[in-house]
């Protein structure tokens, strides 16, 4: 049965047609999922191609519903010279069974109409040519009309509604944690400050907006743990900033972060398996959601990814702690830029490593140094090596993913460690969090767009946000 979720409506503003007819307005994915024949529709979209022959005139319509598009077909008649790839069109006709193998339905035109122009000299796009990711990052503006960019934004889509059911159905409250704020979750990154247009002319007497600095959000982890204190399991899922080097192929300086934070959580293990459910739970809806878009990047950006994620999604992640790693690098044959030492950061070269020692499969880290991770991690209590109770999960092709750890319950720990930082002042509300029904806690946050990067394989964190950043240039 057809379904239109346009309804049916009256076909305005089309010159060449009786306006009394009534067509059912389509959206393309509607067409090509259509069983059977549907009499008068319409649907508008963007010319991806056009054939004209003798007999009959062919064209592609594209309007973001889906990576196919639908097939027009159409009296000679119907062409003229404004009909070209790129331009929109709105096409009126019926949508009949195709003798075509490639589709079932094709849409048999009786009116088309251009809505709006393109000239196909000037514009960058070219009909069938598969346009590397390299040239259309150039074309912020124009890439989502591009097939791969379109199918990472579907996909993109899909996650982001997969990211919140997983946690809906799992007893979260989604928390929206504020974007502009005063604390910097203690070193998480570089930040940017923020202050009204006049705060830099008024160069005299420098007052803040709010009084104090304010800064984009680095974490909303802080503001998750308030929350966590009344409903138990909470997550947030937004935009998140740092100001960080953003050549590299897996930092941006504005980036989306799902954080989750789980009360009366004494293991880690908890968190990982919250961390591993996640990755798991979204990546199995995604392919089964847009299997065509996921297909697209597995066959012509990563070969070989598909096999590589199936597998995954059946085994077990790997667990090892620091200090193994440590160990494991220390033996290794190669020879690394940063020398592994106990106490030191594992760095890019390090975590490639150990995914690949692990077998190429994603690899939990557990354990850290106390003196390397914020004051808000939980002290193992061991020695002589100190450590916190943090874990860092590494996948293959792009290192850490997520990063959570429990988090430090106890007042007097708390206490004496904000006070050797001198911080004692600035964290008095989080203090208080330890005084007033404290409970064992814990959370993690991943990067969206690194996992996305990990599970299509695209190289090129750029390549998976809408619109990409340059330093330097011109923001869209
Ligand atoms: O490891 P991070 O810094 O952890 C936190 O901020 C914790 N407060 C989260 C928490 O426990 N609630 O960041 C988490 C993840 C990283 O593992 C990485 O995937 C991603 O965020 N990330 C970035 N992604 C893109 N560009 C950047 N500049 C990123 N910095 C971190
Ligand atoms: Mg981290």
């Amino acid at each position: 049965m057809l379904r239109a979720r346009g309804g049916w409506q009256a076909l305005r503003c089309c010159a060449s047609l009786p306006r009394a007819r009534r067509a059912a307005r389509l959206r393309v994915r509607e067409a090509l999922e259509a069983r059977e024949p549907a009499g008068e529709v319409k649907v508008q979209g963007w010319v991806r191609s056009v054939r004209s022959q003798k007999e009959v005139l062919f064209l592609h319509i594209n309007d973001g519903s889906s990576l196919e598009s639908l097939q027009v077909v159409a009296d000679p008649s119907l062409e003229n010279r404004d009909l070209t790839f790129g331009s929109a069109v709105e096409v009126q006709g019926e949508l009949v069974k195709s003798p075509h193998k490639m589709q079932d339905m094709e849409l048999k035109a009786e009116a088309i109409r251009v809505v709006g122009p393109c000239d196909t000299w000037l514009f960058p796009l070219k009909m069938k040519e598969r346009h590397p990711l390299e040239y259309v990052r150039q074309f912020p503006h124009l890439r989502c009309r591009n097939n791969t960019l379109s199918s990472l934004l579907r996909i993109r889509s899909e996650a982001t509604a997969g990211i919140h059911a997983f946690f809906q159905d799992n007893g979260y409250v989604h928390i929206h944690t504020p974007i502009i704020t005063s604390n910097d979750c203690e070193g998480a990154g570089e930040l940017f400050q923020i202050e009204t247009s006049n705060e830099g002319r008024e160069s005299t007497e420098k007052s803040h907006f709010f009084n104090v600095p304010a800064f984009l959000t680095v974490s909303g982890q802080l503001h998750l743990e308030v929350m966590a204190g009344a409903f138990t399991r909470v997550f947030t899922f937004g935009p998140t900033f740092r100001a960080e080097n953003s050549q590299s192929r897996r930092h941006l300086a504005e980036f989306y972060m799902v954080e989750a934070e789980l009360s009366f959580t004494e293991s880690l293990q908890d968190i990982m398996q919250v961390m591993e459910d996640l990755f798991k739970t979204v990546t199995t809806t995604v392919l089964s959601k847009c299997p065509r878009d996921v297909e697209l990047f597995h066959k012509y950006i990563a070969p070989g990814q598909k096999d590589r994620l199936e597998q995954m999604l059946k085994t077990k992640f790997v667990t090892i702690s620091y200090s193994e790693a440590v160990e494991i690098l220390k033996q290794a044959s190669q020879t690394f830029t940063f020398k592994p030492e106990w106490g030191c950061n594992l760095q890019m070269e390090h975590e490639k490593y150990l995914v690949k020692h692990c077998g190429e499969v994603p690899v939990f880290v557990i354990n850290y140094p106390y003196d390397l991770k914020p004051f808000y991690m939980r002290d193992n209590e061991d020695g002589p090596q100190h450590t916190v109770a943090a874990v860092d999960l590494l996948v293959p092709g792009i290192g850490e993913l997520c990063g959570g750890s429990l988090r430090e319950e106890r007042l007097p720990f708390l206490e004496s460690r904000l006070q050797r930082l001198g911080l004692t002042d600035a964290y008095q509300w989080y203090l208080d969090l330890r005084k007033f029904g404290s409970v064992p806690h814990g959370g993690f946050g991943m990067g969206f767009e690194r996992y996305l990067q990990y599970i299509l394989g695209v190289g090129n964190i750029k390549d998976v946000i809408p619109f990409p950043r340059f330093p330097h240039s011109c923001l869209l």
